[in-house]
């Protein structure tokens, strides 16, 4: 995880790279610290915690070169100590780095009987040691940068800077890293918001390259040292899409951007889906993958399969691909859904899938991301960027195009494309102040509770699964989903008095079980919340969900979603940064 940035230009690097940062918090937020060049020295400030509470300096110094790291620990403990960056025993080269040097035992026993010292716990901490050691033995400083990555096992990227030459390197190799090219001016980031006030204009690394920067940007294989061409792509995202603005959060500012990120997920080249639905069509297997949210996505994929377009198709979670590897062949398709594009898992489960000869498809929010990179086709959901460690619109926006992709295969997308833009609207008119209202009602009625279970059939079982990810994430509430019809096969036990039971009850052929099995839990004391589009005498609390046909389960998503929100502010928790998550989630 981690985010990292790097700058190089005028006068304002500290400041650019505290706000860059801060934009990047999503990545990791245990402690934080930035390096920078000024008159007198290369300086560091590191500090426990978020930079979020950071107070700034009395006064801000003047730097051209600067670099910073916000953390999600893996390596040594939360302490200021470990915090990036860190730097050479000479005090030449800093590093902010994100990943894991999965040999680092080895390297630091080899730096150690060298005579380095180590001031950290980190695996990071061997990056400018060894860059150190290089520079001892002759190289220059990109030389030195290169040969230390040759040296690195793991997924990885990282920025180093060099106090003597004032240059500044970015390495990738398995974990995000994109430079910004500004007018006189460069960025190096895990992502395009850290610099999209500044900039546009990205340049995307691939794995096994490093970018050099000084008076201008260049371009290098890590392997080889050859230089490569440098091709610049302008990123249409807008700042005001990656700030705040007026919500006090980004989790609700993204929740009610749904009322216009579905329609946009709706907006697909239709040949590029035609070309996708051939596929599956031809295919011997389709296998949905992903995780969290997006797995949960997946599995809701494989019913809107179904229904729509009468085929089967299989779901598996990333992390677990691996154990069915030895299916896969040259006649399955593997649709990756993520979206970062840079989930370990997924990624991992995507490059199995590419070695056994399976081709990869991949429905992402992130242009440039990894897995756009590494796939054969990709489809964009179009949602802007989500800062928010909790999924919400990304998720909904997948929902969206799995099911044009369903009907696509069914040789129905206008069709399709038709119903889900009416349902995009009516989504849209019901997402108002009241349904937000209602929502912190209940927050307030329930916020004391310890467990929460939501239930579903059919194509509303995977929003069951998803509403209780979202639950748990950010209200730390003890939340559950399951199939209806499996309650009575063993958590049924759990329901005493009172215990919320939120029931998805829609208009279709999954609703008169689903109100059974709402029953079975009254019965038991279960305090019912129905979500549906009619009350119905079995609820204790009934919120509306209007009727959109296959796109109720849409529809359903969304209060989940604020509930969970509302939990979180009235528990006292960050909606936008729960504990021990991060946003994206490169470790495997
Ligand atoms: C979502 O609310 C979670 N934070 C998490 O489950 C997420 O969906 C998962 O880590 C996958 O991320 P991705 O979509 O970027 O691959
Ligand atoms: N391994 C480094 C550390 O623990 C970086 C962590 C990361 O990128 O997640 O500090």
């Amino acid at each position: 995880m981690c985010g990292i940035i790097g700058y190089k230009g005028g006068d304002q690097a500290v400041s650019i790279v505290l706000e860059g940062l801060k934009t990047l918090e999503y990545r990791g937020y245990d402690s934080w610290g930035i390096a920078f060049l000024d008159g007198t020295g290369l300086q560091v400030k590191k500090n426990v915690g978020k930079i979020g509470n950071f107070k700034g300096f009395k006064a801000l110094p003047e730097a051209n070169l600067a670099l910073g790291h916000t953390r999600w620990a893996t390596h040594g403990g939360v302490t200021q100590s470990n915090a990036h960056p860190h730097l050479s025993n000479n005090k030449r080269i800093a590093v902010a780095h994100n990943g894991i040097v999965e040999n680092y035992q080895a390297l630091r026993k080899r730096l150690q009987a060298a005579g380095y010292t180590f001031h950290s716990q980190t695996d990071t901490e061997t990056i400018p040691l060894l860059v150190e050691d290089f520079l001892k033995k002759g190289d220059d400083f990109p030389t030195a940068v290169r040969h230390t990555c040759l040296l690195l096992e793991g997924r990885y990227s990282f920025i180093v800077l060099d106090a003597d030459s004032g240059q500044l390197i970015g390495a990738r190799n398995g974990s995000p890293l994109l430079a910004g090219l500004g007018k006189d001016e460069f960025f190096l980031a895990s992502d395009i918001p850290a610099f999209l006030p500044h900039t546009n204009q990205v340049v995307f690394l691939d794995d096994q390259q490093l970018v050099l920067i000084d008076s201008a940007l260049r371009l290098f294989d890590l392997r080889s040292g050859k230089q490569l061409p440098v091709k610049p792509q302008k990123i249409s995202w807008t700042p005001e899409q990656a700030e705040k603005g007026k919500f006090p959060h980004f989790m609700l500012k993204e929740i009610l951007e749904q009322r216009e990120s579905v329609s946009r997920a709706l907006v697909q080249d239709d040949e590029q889906l035609e070309k996708i639905a051939q596929l599956i069509t031809r295919a011997k297997q389709t296998v949905l993958v992903g995780c969290g949210t997006a797995g949960k996505m997946c599995l809701a994929g494989t019913y809107l399969f179904a229904k729509i377009a009468g085929r089967q198709t299989h779901f598996c979670v990333g992390s677990e691909f691996p154990n069915f590897a030895p299916f896969v062949g040259p006649d399955t398709l593997v649709i990756a859904v993520s979206q970062s594009g840079e989930t370990a898992d997924t990624l991992e489960a995507l490059s199995i899938a590419k070695k056994r000869g399976a081709k990869v498809v991949s429905l992402l929010n992130v242009y440039g991301s990894t897995m756009m990179r590494q796939s054969d086709y990709n489809l964009l959901i179009n949602a802007g960027p989500e800062k928010a460690v909790a999924s919400t619109k990304a998720a909904t926006g997948q929902l969206a195009v799995l099911a044009l992709l369903a009907y696509a295969t069914a040789g129905r997308l206008a069709e399709g494309r038709k119903a889900l833009q009416i349902a995009s609207a009516a989504l849209a008119r019901t997402l108002d102040d009241a349904q937000c209202k209602r929502l912190k009602a209940l927050a307030q009625k329930i916020k004391a509770k310890e467990n929460l279970y939501i239930i579903g059939r059919g194509l509303h079982y995977p929003i069951a699964l998803e509403s209780a990810i979202k639950l748990q994430e950010v209200s730390y509430i003890h939340a559950e989903g399951f199939a209806g019809g499996e309650l009575k096969h063993g958590p049924i036990a759990l329901i005493e008095k009172r215990t919320p039971c939120i029931v998805l009850a829609a208009c279709d052929e999954t609703q008169a079980e689903v109100l059974s099995n709402a029953m079975e839990v009254k019965s038991r004391g279960a305090y019912i919340i129905g979500l549906a589009p009619q009350d119905n005498e079995v609820f204790d609390l009934h919120l509306p969900v209007p009727d959109l046909g296959i796109a109720s389960a849409i529809a359903e998503l969304v209060p989940v979603q604020l509930l969970a929100y509302y939990l979180a502010v009235l528990r006292g928790n960050d909606p936008d940064k729960p504990r021990n998550l991060a946003k994206s989630v490169t470790v495997k």
